[in-house]
């Protein structure tokens, strides 16, 4: 599904790459950790996690904290489902506008945007996954989301107190959602 999405010259785009890595990295484990449940299908799983960061590919490097509403945008009308996973992403704390707004590099523009619609979106176990699996993908390995948070928190020089606590609730949250799922310690299903 990912290629027929893909603008041409993608892969002259300098994060393109990067994107398209961690995008299979995402889908693996997503289909992975599904094909160790009853509740979840595996092929749809891997296909959002494919997707998920396909608004990368359309943006240029100052503008990337805009994916999130690009992919949903460009996805809406085709693939609904496919389009929540692309907006959602990033915000496991659904309705903190403060980490919207600080994951949007305080564009008040953008923030709104997607908090309104964030809004008008029911959460599912797919929109969870995905959110989890892509908290826990780098480009080439995996990492426990503890650890990704604090890296993501150092990189972007963020202020860890507007958005850990309750973003790290959801997160813990997801991951006993999976546990259960799967009947097992979803980190010692992926290896880490
Ligand atoms: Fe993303």
């Amino acid at each position: 599904m990912i290629e027929q999405f893909l603008p041409p010259n993608w892969q002259l785009l300098e994060h393109g790459k990067r994107a398209y890595a961690h995008s299979h990295m995402v889908a693996n484990v997503a289909q992975k950790i599904s094909s160790h449940t009853t509740e979840l299908d595996a092929n749809k799983a891997y296909e959002y996690g494919l997707m998920h960061d396909i608004g990368k590919f359309y943006l240029g490097k100052s503008e990337l904290y805009k994916h999130p509403r690009v992919g949903y945008e460009l996805l809406i009308n085709a693939y609904p489902d496919v389009a929540t996973i692309c907006l959602t992403h990033p915000f496991p704390d659904f309705s903190n506008y403060e980490h919207v707004l600080s994951y949007h590099h305080e564009d008040e523009n953008e923030a709104r945007k997607v908090f309104e619609l964030l809004g008008t979106i029911e959460k599912n176990i797919y929109i969870e996954l995905i959110q989890f699996c892509d908290k826990i993908s780098r480009m080439d390995d995996y990492i426990r989301w503890e650890d990704k948070l604090q890296w993501y928190l150092k990189t972007y020089n963020l202020d860890s107190n507007k958005i850990t606590n309750q973003y790290s609730k959801h997160l813990i949250k997801i991951k006993q959602k999976l546990d259960t799922l799967t009947n097992m310690d979803v980190y010692n299903l992926v290896g880490i």
